[in-house]
């Protein structure tokens, strides 16, 4: 491979022409747009690379070494699938599939790869923020002790009845599957992965079309159980302005709190569960440490993660987000949308064979009609997708 990386973009609608723009204006370095795909032939109008309306066409012709999939999410599955088959580099957006047997497929469409070096990798552009890298390094190193409780109120997400009614896959069963949980929730849901783990046991309540002439759900509020014992919550909803962004994470160490920019942590100088265990006060509390971590910005985000997946393949660098991670994001909210939506409590790992049926029944039974009204100003995209 020259020392330039082919990129072919997959759909070209609001987040492929965002990646596109990053890279025509040079801000991802090494990496050029070889081909463009997309089945509205409007999106393709004007290009000045190969541009292709079926993405198989673009696989075949040799033009592109690496593909970056920006379309719907059920065609994340179909597509990864050729792409890896083909023998490219791939990197998939958020979320990896719309379900858990769909990442399984795609997961084992990468395990068949052709070529041992292919790389597989997907966008989760909050894992270059450094407030939660930096609540990763003090949870690895041990700094905060066990955690023993989570909370995530991710209420910032505002989408309006425009938004919904700008495309015809948005927030439905069969285009998008699903609303919130899978289309703005993938980053809170793989950082909480990528975090704490996996819980074992997550009870959730779920709406659908609470606050918006959709289908699916736009407010879920879930409770979450982990083998070590903490628990945690996660509130989220479309529905709500200015809505809340707070990360709140008790552990033995103390509490931290990501709330706008920066991490505050207030540490306990012993662990608490020791100093209730020894100490003779009836009312006391261990002495308590103001401590500020110097976080700056929120990182690199998608520019940055598109650069590692050039890195990664040019000079083999680790993968920020490989994409076989991608799963348990997606099984985290399926498990709160069947919880909802069965009104009891699910065990994971997730039978992914009887979420696909969930999925499959929402789809059969769904009476709804979407009506598609052209967009006006997108707002502030960009702002909206970095947190
Ligand atoms: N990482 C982020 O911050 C972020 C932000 C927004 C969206 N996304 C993700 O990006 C993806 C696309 O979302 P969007 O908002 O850009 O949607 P969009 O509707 O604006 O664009 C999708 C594009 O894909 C094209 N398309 C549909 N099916 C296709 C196919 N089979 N082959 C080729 N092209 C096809 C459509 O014509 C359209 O141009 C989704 O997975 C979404 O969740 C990620």
């Amino acid at each position: 491979m020259s020392s330039t990386l082919r990129l072919g973009i997959i759909g070209i609608g609001n987040m492929g022409g965002a990646h596109a723009g990053n890279i025509r204006s040079g801000q991802v370095k090494r990496c050029t747009i070889a081909a463009v795909c997309d089945t509205d032939p409007a999106r393709l109008k004007g290009l000045d690379c190969p541009v292709f309306a079926d993405h198989r066409a673009m696989l075949a012709s040799g033009t592109v070494d690496a593909v970056l999939i920006a379309t719907p999410h059920y065609d994340h599955t179909t597509i990864g699938i050729d792409a890896l088959a083909a023998g490219v580099h791939v990197m998939v957006e958020k979320p990896l599939s719309v379900h858990k047997a769909d990442c399984e497929r795609l997961i084992a469409a990468y395990e068949r790869r052709p070529k041992p070096g292919q790389l597989f990798a997907a966008m989760f552009n909050q894992r270059t923020n450094p407030a939660y890298i930096k609540l990763r390094d003090l949870i690895q190193a041990g700094e905060l002790g066990e955690i023993r409780r989570v909370n995530w109120i991710i209420t910032d997400w505002f989408r309006t009845e425009a938004y919904y009614a700008s495309g015809g896959w948005r927030a439905t069963w069969r285009g998008e599957g699903g609303g919130v949980l899978i289309n703005q929730c993938p980053h809170q849901l793989d950082l909480m992965q990528w975090l704490f783990g996996m819980p074992v046991r997550v009870r959730a309540h779920v709406a659908l079309g609470k606050w918006h002439a959709i289908e699916t759900e736009d407010a879920v509020t879930a409770y979450l159980e982990y083998a070590t014992g903490a628990t945690g919550v996660f509130i989220t909803t479309t529905g709500e302005t200015p809505g809340t962004n707070r990360l709140e994470v008790a552990g033995e160490r103390g509490r931290v709190v990501i709330e706008g920019e920066g991490l505050k942590w207030i540490r306990n100088t012993t662990p608490m569960t020791e100093f209730s265990r020894t100490t003779t006060q009836s009312f006391g509390r261990p002495e308590t440490w103001n401590v500020e971590i110097p976080v700056k910005g929120s990182g690199g985000q998608h520019i940055e993660v598109l650069q590692n997946f050039v890195d990664a393949i040019l000079d083999g660098k680790p993968l920020i987000a490989p994409a076989q991670e991608g799963i348990r994001s997606v099984e985290l909210g399926n498990a709160m949308l069947v919880s909802g939506l069965l009104d009891r409590t699910v065990e994971l790992p997730l039978d992914s064979a009887m979420v696909e049926r969930e999925f499959q029944r929402l789809i059969a039974s769904s009476k709804f009609e979407k009506k598609v009204v052209a967009a006006g100003p997108a707002g502030d995209f960009a702002a909206s997708h970095s947190r």
